[in-house]
């Protein structure tokens, strides 16, 4: 504050003496001061970078820089200034996307179990095994189920998938069809989905559509490590997932009870470490449906709290999840959520525009009830108070850029109030909430979009490698399980560094 004083005294200086004393240069160096001022508040810039992340720093700045200069003089389309889905090819075939893909990106830290997975396996895997049955409702909705003999349901004939992939002109047409279904993808974003409750209502009826597939007990088994193969994939080494937790189900139509789930979670990850000693792990959020009555999530509370006891290292929290505009409030839950007494919570709050509402307000309950990370906080710059309890709290803010896009928060990234936040060294991580129904990789888009839009023309890689550290560091992960991600981090980060300079030295 002082520093500002003292600069506005100075230019005061400067107007009441004769401006011929302001030499040039004197208003050069205090411009140049307050622009470096400026810088020092960046996300990632305590980083000192070594040689070889200086020559590779080089190669993504000069990358950007002419995107930027083409866009403004050659009238080229800057990919985060419109909707991902028209925009995916060109971000797919630029070199900074290519780079992005190779980097380490620490961990996923939003997430939801419903779309970790890939369309294309769902389509190409999951509806090529036996048993598995779509019906059409009579106002033109799709569900999908396993059974072993499919009952009879006049208000949605269940209809063989092998048989009707058999019976189809085209196999590559019928499975098309399929994954249209899953994925809320399309080709007139701004025609179809004109509203946020539009595109909301698509991707509800794309997870109920899912559901029936991968909450199929074996199904479910093998989702959970596709899942783990699709991040580490992409260089994604560690996940926090909000998870529903559904009641599982087997070919005759018995179910388990929720807490099974756990235990697979737990089983499959197990499995997969022992694999994949690259792969630090992941944890569960329990996410509670902002649609249900306050009985039912006291209910789930309780849930939560008894998992907690019996796996402790796997669970993480709790959470409220669903389009915040038209679910419950935090308020509404209140007497529920401060009777609890030993759980975390990772609240989804502010992911609005609709400054001063319920919705927005969440935001200020979430810092009331001790969030750990604040889900979204896309309305956060509105909110002096709680941006400065993230920041003497160590409260991060999950950052998912494509999301709050392709749900119409903001058109063009440019304008996400995270640039702000990263400008301010805000508590930020990246994450990607949905990446499978919008046809995203697990992580690696919605980095691009951050070092393209989120980060200024002069940012370098230190934002890149300060918001993967940070994924890691405001993970909740135990300070020992931290320390080895960390470490193991550092050495991918070392490996990407040289698949870097040997991607370009050709070019
Ligand atoms: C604009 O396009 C012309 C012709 O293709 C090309 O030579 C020039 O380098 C481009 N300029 C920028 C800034 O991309
Ligand atoms: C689906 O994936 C599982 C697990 O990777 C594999 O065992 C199975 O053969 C696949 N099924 C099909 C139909 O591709
Ligand atoms: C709270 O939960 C943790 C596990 O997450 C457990 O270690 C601890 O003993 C619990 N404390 C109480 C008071 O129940
Ligand atoms: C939140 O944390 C503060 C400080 O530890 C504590 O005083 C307060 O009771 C907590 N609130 C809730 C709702 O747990
Ligand atoms: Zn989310």
């Amino acid at each position: 504050m002082m520093k500002y004083l003292y600069f506005a005294l100075y230019l005061f200086g400067i107007a009441l003496t004769s401006t011929t004393s302001t030499t040039l240069n004197a208003y050069l160096e205090e411009r140049e001061r307050l622009i470096t001022e400026e810088k020092r508040e960046r996300i990632g810039s305590n980083l000192v970078l070594t040689e070889k992340e200086l020559q590779v720093n080089g190669i993504f700045m000069d990358e950007r820089k002419k995107t930027i200069k083409s866009a403004i003089f050659n009238n080229t389309i800057f990919p985060p200034a419109l909707n991902f889905f028209k925009t995916k090819h060109l971000i797919d075939e630029s070199l900074i996307f290519q780079m992005i893909s190779k980097m380490p990106k620490g961990g996923a830290l939003h997430t939801h179990s419903t779309s970790l997975v890939s369309t294309d396996w769902l389509v190409q895997n999951i509806t090529y095994r036996p048993n598995c049955y779509m019906c059409r409702t009579f106002d033109d909705k799709y569900r999908f189920r396993f059974f072993e003999v499919a009952p009879f349901n006049p208000e949605c004939p269940w209809e063989s998938i092998a048989a009707l992939r058999r019976e189809s002109v085209n196999v590559a047409e019928f499975d098309k069809s399929l994954y249209d279904k899953f994925s809320v993808v399309i080709n007139d974003p701004e025609i179809q989905h004109v509203t946020v409750n539009d595109v909301w209502d698509d991707f509800k009826e794309a997870f109920t559509m899912i559901d029936g597939l991968i909450q199929h007990t074996p199904v479910f088994i093998d989702y959970i490590e596709q899942a783990m193969e699709e991040f580490l994939q992409d260089n994604v080494q560690y996940l926090e997932i909000r998870a529903d937790l559904p009641m599982l189900y087997n070919l005759d139509g018995s179910k388990y009870s929720r807490s099974y789930c756990m235990a697979i979670y737990q089983r499959q990850l197990r499995k997969f470490k022992l694999r994949h000693p690259g792969f630090s792990g992941f944890k569960i959020i329990v996410a509670g449906d902002r649609y249900l009555p306050r009985s039912a999530i006291w209910a789930d509370l309780q849930l939560a709290e008894t998992l907690n006891h019996y796996y402790p290292e796997l669970m993480a929290g709790y959470d409220l999840v669903f389009q915040e505009g038209r679910g419950n409030p935090h308020l509404f839950y209140i007497n529920e959520l401060l009777a609890v007494n030993n759980l975390s919570y990772f609240f989804h709050s502010g992911e609005t525009n609709w400054q001063g509402t319920s919705i927005d307000n969440n935001l200020v309950d979430a810092i009331l009830l001790n969030t750990t990370r604040i889900g979204h906080g896309f309305a956060i710059s509105k909110h002096p108070a709680i941006l400065q309890a993230t920041k003497e709290r160590g409260i991060a803010i999950e950052v998912n850029p494509i999301s709050n896009q392709v749900l119409h928060l903001v058109h063009d990234l440019r304008n996400h109030p995270a640039a702000m936040l990263i400008s301010q060294n805000y508590p930020v991580v990246i994450s990607s909430d949905d990446p499978a129904v919008w046809d995203a990789t697990p992580l690696s888009h919605d980095f691009y979009e951050t070092f393209m839009a989120l980060c200024g023309q002069n940012d370098d890689i230190r934002v890149l490698k300060q918001l993967a550290l940070n994924s890691l560091k405001y993970s909740v992960m135990s300070p020992e399980d931290k320390e080895r991600a960390i470490a193991l981090w550092h050495q991918h980060w070392a490996v990407f560094l040289d698949e870097v300079l040997a991607m370009t030295s050709s070019i």
